[in-house]
């Protein structure tokens, strides 16, 4: 049945889905990395897909930028379609000097600015974090296959354009990693709906240095997280069964 947002049928989804922001992004990997993949629904041009990464039924839905849309997704992933795991891939803005550029962070824990969790989960005594069996496969595995992946606080904001200055020293100061715009969300209405969540980003830009990639370096950074985010993706799907 489809949603006002996804035009598509129950069982069209997999029950694990990967969510970049970026709809171009959704596209790349479907064509890239999914055998059979075919599209289940474009709704608004948010193109999403269903295939398989080494014999796994996988989907690919884009979240596009910011809580309110990533929302709108999620939820009616989690509540029509049967969906259970969703992994939001992202870019990310650095705060810490101890981030490079390129650095895959996992966020074990976030923060926001936003009223959206205290307004969906009904008080403000909320803490966001990922399901804890997916942090700990996430960090697994980037110990097998040896790839850092740092792990740590990540800001949600719902400003792009931050006008506060004092902003990033504050972030640096309590130790937070990096800003991007739709963790909270996701952690948020995972607890909500009892589904799983993890949110990996990769650091494109640097907030304190100012220093970012170029369009070259992000494609093969992303293709790096790209990778081991789909090999997550299809040990948690094996494991759901
Ligand atoms: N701010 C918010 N979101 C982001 C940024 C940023 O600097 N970089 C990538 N996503």
């Amino acid at each position: 049945m489809s949603t006002p947002h996804i035009d598509a049928e129950l069982g069209d989804f997999a029950k694990v889905v990967l969510m970049p922001g970026d709809p171009r992004r959704a596209s790349y990997i479907a064509q890239n990395y999914l055998e059979d993949s075919r599209l289940v629904t474009d709704v608004r041009n948010a193109a999403g897909y269903t295939g398989r990464f080494e014999g796994t039924e996988l989907s690919i839905m884009p979240s596009g930028m910011g809580m309110p849309s990533a929302a709108i997704y999620i939820t009616e992933l989690y509540r029509s379609f049967g969906v259970e795991t969703i992994i939001r891939i992202g870019t990310a803005g650095g705060f810490s000097s101890e981030l490079q550029l390129r650095d895959m962070v996992v966020a074990s824990n976030c923060i926001t600015n936003s009223r959206m969790p205290e307004l969906l989960l009904g008080h403000s005594e909320y803490q966001l974090a990922p399901t804890a069996s997916l942090l700990e496969a996430a960090l697994d595995l980037s110990r097998e296959a040896g790839l850092a992946l740092q792990s740590g606080t990540i800001f949600t904001s719902d400003i792009f354009y931050e006008p506060d200055e004092t902003l990033n020293h504050r972030m640096t100061q309590n130790g937070v990693l990096c800003v991007e715009m739709e963790t909270a969300a996701l952690y948020a209405i995972a607890e909500i709906e009892q589904k799983q969540a993890l949110s990996v980003v990769t650091i494109s830009d640097h907030l304190t240095s100012g220093a970012h990639l170029s369009p070259e370096e992000r494609q093969s950074t992303l293709d790096s997280m790209i990778q081991f985010s789909l090999e997550l993706a299809s040990n948690e799907a094996k494991a759901i069964g």
